[in-house]
């Protein structure tokens, strides 16, 4: 349930925020006593409204917002919002958003005013719930010695667009059935995040680009080295990450299927690389996407893993119940069967531009 603020739950208010802007996507390094003592900030403001949503007497989520005059109007702003991270995608933001509309309604205010990254995803929630680009208005910015704080949160991926053209590119240099089993695996990427509560553009993105180091020829591991290196060369950081975890379902670089044949320094770079990263549902869910995209469309999981050890010879078991379990795993994020999902049976990639 919805209920008004109170300075007892600061504390709570404050673990919720530090674990729903963690420093690896907002680039602040945000603890639950750093996090309370900011928010307090808004909460001691004179024209302060808050409303915290609590199930079980334990509150899982928050907004801070305030009463401003502007010319001859009364506007709210809302400083800050957030659900814990296991919480979020049921429900609970719109509710508290709610709280501030009916407020804003009953108080007969002119509208309500937010500030938010335009790479972050909580523009799309926004939009979905009614906010749309204020006309007539631009923010502005004087910078010193600093880096602007949306620098941080920079999408570390290409746009849909750029990235389908990266990829014909690609292609153009080592022509080859690896593009459209690219094209396959962004399409079950995207698919099944659209379903998962995931970025489907961001998996999308993903998906098309994992397997970019091909277009340096004709390398087993060394595909995945020569991906990592051009993707950090041009600042796309994030699949830079999944043109090394791909491969490693398991994190571990000696159950690679294919030949290692990778310098020494490409070897300690991949396996430096691979023990920084905690595997996440991006790397999954594009480990699972491998493992059902053929050339040709989606394939059966068993029948894909079956040719590539016919292909290579081997194909390590425990790689291979992982997949499978990988499978279950959004099967069961997203309720439905995943060759549904993806339209294993209809689905033919093609060449976009
Ligand atoms: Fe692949």
């Amino acid at each position: 349930m919805i209920r008004v603020m109170e300075n007892i739950d600061l504390a709570q208010c404050g673990m919720i925020y530090a674990k729903a802007f963690p420093m690896e996507h907002w680039g602040i390094d945000w603890t639950a006593e750093n996090a309370t003592e900011y928010l307090r900030d808004f909460f001691e403001q004179k024209r302060f409204v808050g409303y915290v949503y609590e199930e079980n007497e334990e509150v899982l989520g928050c907004i801070f917002a305030l009463c401003k005059i502007s010319g001859s109007k009364e506007e709210i702003y809302i400083n800050e919002m957030a659900v814990l991270p296991e919480r979020q995608g049921h429900g609970i933001g719109k509710q508290l958003l709610n709280a501030v509309k009916d407020y804003s309604k009953e108080k007969g205010l002119a509208g309500i005013v937010l500030y938010t990254s335009e790479y972050a995803p909580a523009a799309k929630f926004y939009e979905k719930n009614g906010f749309k680009l204020s006309k007539g208005t631009i923010c502005m910015y004087y910078e010193y010695n600093m880096v602007l704080k949306n620098d941080y949160c920079k999408k570390m991926y290409p746009t849909r667009e750029e990235a389908e053209k990266i990829l014909m590119e690609a292609e153009g240099c080592n022509p080859g059935p690896w593009g459209n089993h690219s094209r396959t695996a962004a399409h079950c990427a995207e698919a099944i995040a659209a379903r998962s509560g995931m970025d489907s553009e961001k998996a999308y993105v993903l998906g098309l680009l994992h397997d970019i180091g091909r277009k340096f020829g004709k390398r087993h591991l060394g595909h995945v080295s020569d991906g990592y290196s051009y993707m950090m060369s041009l600042g796309y950081d994030d699949v830079a990450r999944i043109c090394l975890t791909h491969s490693f379902n398991e994190k571990d670089i000696s159950k690679y299927v294919g030949k290692f044949d990778t310098t020494e320094e490409e070897t300690s770079l991949i396996k430096d690389e691979l023990n920084a990263i905690e595997l996440d549902d991006y790397d999954r869910l594009i480990q699972l996407c491998d493992s059902i995209a053929g050339a040709e469309g989606v394939m059966d999981q068993i029948e894909r893993m079956t040719d590539v050890k016919a292909r290579y010879g081997a194909y390590d078991q425990e790689k291979w119940d992982t997949n499978i379990r990988l499978r279950k795993h959004f099967e069961d994020m997203m309720g439905e069967d995943l060759y549904v999902v993806v339209d294993k049976d209809n689905y033919r990639p093609e060449q976009i531009i």
